[in-house]
């Protein structure tokens, strides 16, 4: 099997001035996922590995970067999942961590459980090692702003709503194997213990090797409403392209419940879409050695990959 991920950099508004962060942020996850995948990696860890460089870069509101609770907190979810045996492992409302993207695959591998939330998720961290940052540096200018703008009494917190920026990658193997993996900040000035749906397993994200592997982004109420990442894997099952399911999910969520967002999805074959019902969605994609990457609809660029490696930090 050719080795391919896909990744996005989560769907919504992207202003201007953050277009060419976004571009070289995906692009730079998506070379460093395929890297994995090239070597003989597994999915898992080349989902896993794209994850943290988004983390990692305050342009997306996951990690360092992520947006601010009620209390002006960060508070984050995420999500990993294994297409081989459908384990998967999650956090929500996790504080101080770097990389909570790490820490769901911990929860993964280390518990028998799948899901571990506020306090007991720290505790459990602590417990595996996982060094705590100081929650101010997760804490960026930009966070910290619509944070105090949207507490103004004329503010409209909806307006930062659309700014969204969840992460998130797919990838299939050499072996054959399909992973996924998200990660966010949540929903701006969110209550404080708010599950998004990147958490949930279904929502946030799916993978069986069966059929294919998805990550979402987007309103996290609406996409646990229809389930959107297996949605659309059943839409897969059921003999539709990737394009074709993810089109026909996003669709059920704007007419059932209102609910605008973005997917990523790989299938069993290495067929590959990305799609939203947004604006916007920063997404990149490596296979055959050709990176293809994109925000706007219809934005396709094409560069092969050992070139972009060597002209970006990876
Ligand atoms: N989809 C991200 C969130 O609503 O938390």
């Amino acid at each position: 099997m050719k080795p391919v991920i896909v990744v996005h950099g989560g769907a919504g508004r992207i202003f201007k001035d953050r277009e060419d962060g976004c571009r070289s942020g995906v692009t730079r996850a998506a070379l460093k996922g395929y890297g994995i995948l090239k070597h003989g990696g597994s999915a898992l860890d080349a989902v896993e590995e794209a994850v943290v460089v988004m983390e990692e870069d305050p342009h997306f509101n996951a990690g360092r970067g992520s947006v601010l609770n009620e209390k002006g907190e960060v508070e984050m979810d995420a999500i990993i999942m294994d297409g081989k045996n459908l384990a998967s492992g999650a956090v929500s409302a996790v504080k101080c961590i770097a990389n909570p993207i790490k820490l769901a695959r911990l929860v993964m591998e280390k518990t028998d459980h799948m899901l571990l939330t506020d306090q007991g998720a720290s505790a459990f961290a602590r417990g595996m090692g996982v060094p705590e940052v100081p929650g101010e540096k997760l804490i960026t200018e930009r966070s910290l702003e619509r944070w105090k703008k949207n507490l103004e009494a004329d503010s409209n917190p909806q307006q930062f709503q659309k700014d969204l920026g969840t992460v998130g990658a797919v990838a299939i193997d050499s072996a054959g194997n399909v992973a996924c993996a998200t990660s966010t900040g949540g929903l701006t000035n969110k209550r404080v213990g708010r599950v998004g749906d990147t958490a949930c397993i279904g929502s946030g994200g799916y993978a069986d090797n069966n059929v294919g592997a998805a990550s979402t982004t987007g309103h996290g109420e609406s996409i646990m409403k229809v389930v959107l990442a297996r949605l659309i894997l059943y839409h897969m099952e059921k003999g539709k392209s990737p394009g074709d399911a993810a089109d026909s999910a996003l669709d059920c969520m704007k007419t059932r419940v209102g609910g605008l967002g973005g997917v990523i999805v790989i299938s069993n074959s290495g067929d590959w879409a990305a799609r939203c019902s947004t604006q916007e969605m920063s997404w990149a994609t490596v296979k055959d050695d050709q990176l293809h990457y994109g925000i706007h609809a219809g934005e396709w660029h094409t560069q092969p990959a050992e070139e972009a490696i060597g002209s970006r930090r990876c």
